[in-house]
């Protein structure tokens, strides 16, 4: 027993969207809550289950949090003393986001314990430059059987160099920082748009932080915050899954909710496969053909093309006229999805990280599994574009991220239901 998508062929998308808040924005925001006491405000919420995951861990330490309109949140966050800096670890091994309560957490009670990271199915995924970055603030940390147990009485800036730009790194460092004794200095910073949101929601809250959206951001500690009153940026994955999903079945949608100068070199490389992006105020408007064309694409650190778009522009070049080359440069496992591709008739070969896909006119039905939340968006692509009818399970990843999915492509004409099986 489980929920499935049933997909069918319907031929072109047409249609508008009002496009959700970004995943990647919203579970940090609620996690730097912490940072203050009193009442926030969340707007455009995506309604997924990692949001609930978050609100469970969130209401497990001591803050409660209610739906005060369709897409908004309010969360109350109590005096420090009053905040268990101990989640439970079941919980927060379900969310790899969760790692960024490690910050606040310390930043406010001076301690933490987390478990060893959850999240997707795509490899090793480890945090060492989390660890390196919270321990230049003076944290210390003990591994355990099942978590980590994270102290520092109290946080001193630090100059700190990335090896990488990590993404959630650079929130967790951020998030440690803002209420640090000193100035914080992160050199080769994540510069993510969901990193310059987080700082956006930070300074409304108080905080002084520089160069957010740069890869050198600058914090200078203060001795407390307010609440935030923020709106999330929208999700440029989501968007793109949209964008990708069109260049499959052809056909014109508008997108409302999205700043297209966050998406740039995705866009670009989407008009390579003939898939027309324009922005008009507040969003974008697209138009694709019957068939995309191929391209090659390699995944970059923002603002190179996201690693989190590859697996639904392989399952949309995998219908594409002629040959593309799509390499992987951030996840080492991120491949899973390539069989249950396979499986739909795409024509793909991979090798170290690199994956060649010969272009066919259509792809076929069948019974797929989604392993994780993007390798899933790419299944319900690929299915879009295939002549018979696609079953796939495993929607739970997709929902941990998707809101409405199904709702929003059947809008659109595609021929898509959810179904218990
Ligand atoms: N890395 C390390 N050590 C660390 C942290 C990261 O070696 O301590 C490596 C990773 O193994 C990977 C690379 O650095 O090779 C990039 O990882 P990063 O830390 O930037 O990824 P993340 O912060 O764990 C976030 C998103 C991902 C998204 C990546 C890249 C969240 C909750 N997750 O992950 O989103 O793929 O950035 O942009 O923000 C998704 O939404 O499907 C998703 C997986």
């Amino acid at each position: 027993m489980g929920r499935i998508y049933r997909v069918g062929y319907a031929g072109a998308l047409n249609g508008s969207l009002k496009l959700q808040g970004a995943k990647n924005s919203v579970l940090k925001l609620m996690a730097a809550t912490v940072l203050a006491e009193g009442t926030h405000r969340i707007g455009n919420v995506p309604l997924i289950s990692d949001v609930d995951v978050m609100r469970e861990i969130l209401h497990a330490i001591g803050a409660e949090s209610s739906w005060t309109g369709p897409h908004e949140l309010e969360i109350t966050v109590p005096s420090a003393d009053r905040l268990s800096p101990y989640p439970p670890v079941e919980l927060v091994g379900r969310i790899r986001a969760s790692i960024v309560l490690a910050g606040p957490l310390l930043a406010v009670t001076g301690r933490a314990r987390l478990a060893a990271p959850g999240g997707d199915d795509f490899g090793t995924r480890p945090i060492d430059i989390h660890e390196d970055a919270l321990q230049r603030l003076g944290a210390s940390f003990e591994y355990l059987d099942d978590y980590l147990e994270v102290k520092a009485p109290r946080l001193e800036g630090a100059g700190l160099v990335f090896e990488f730009p990590s993404h959630t790194a650079t929130d967790n460092a951020i998030m440690a920082a803002v209420l640090a004794r000193g100035t914080t200095v992160i050199e080769n910073a994540a510069r993510e748009p969901e990193v310059v949101d987080l700082a956006a929601a930070l300074a409304s809250m108080g905080a002084r932080i520089e160069g957010a959206g740069t890869s050198r951001i600058v914090i200078e500690g203060v001795d407390r915050l307010s609440p935030m009153d923020h709106d999330v940026v929208g999700d440029r994955v989501v968007a793109a899954t949209y964008l990708t999903a069109l260049g499959m079945a052809g056909g014109r949608l508008a997108l409302e909710g999205i700043d297209t100068s966050i998406m740039e070199i995705l866009i670009r490389k989407l008009g390579a496969c003939g898939v027309s992006v324009k922005p008009v105020a507040g969003g974008l408007v697209a138009e694709a053909g019957p068939r995309p064309r191929a391209a090659d694409i390699q995944t970059l650190p923002y603002p190179g093309v996201a690693t989190d778009y590859k697996p639904m522009l392989v399952a949309m070049l995998s219908r594409a006229e002629g040959v593309s080359v799509v390499s992987e440069n951030l996840f080492s496992g991120r491949f899973r999805y390539l069989d249950e591709l396979r499986r739909l008739g795409a024509d793909l070969i991979s090798e170290g990280h690199h994956v060649v896909v010969r272009g066919v006119p259509r792809l076929v039905g069948g019974r797929v599994q989604a392993y994780d939340i993007r390798a899933g968006a790419a299944l319900v692509v690929g299915a879009l574009g295939a002549e018979n009818e696609t079953v796939i399970t495993g929607v739970e990843h997709i929902e941990r991220g998707y809101d409405g999915l199904v709702e929003n492509l059947a809008a659109l004409g595609a021929d898509i239901s959810v179904e218990e099986e």
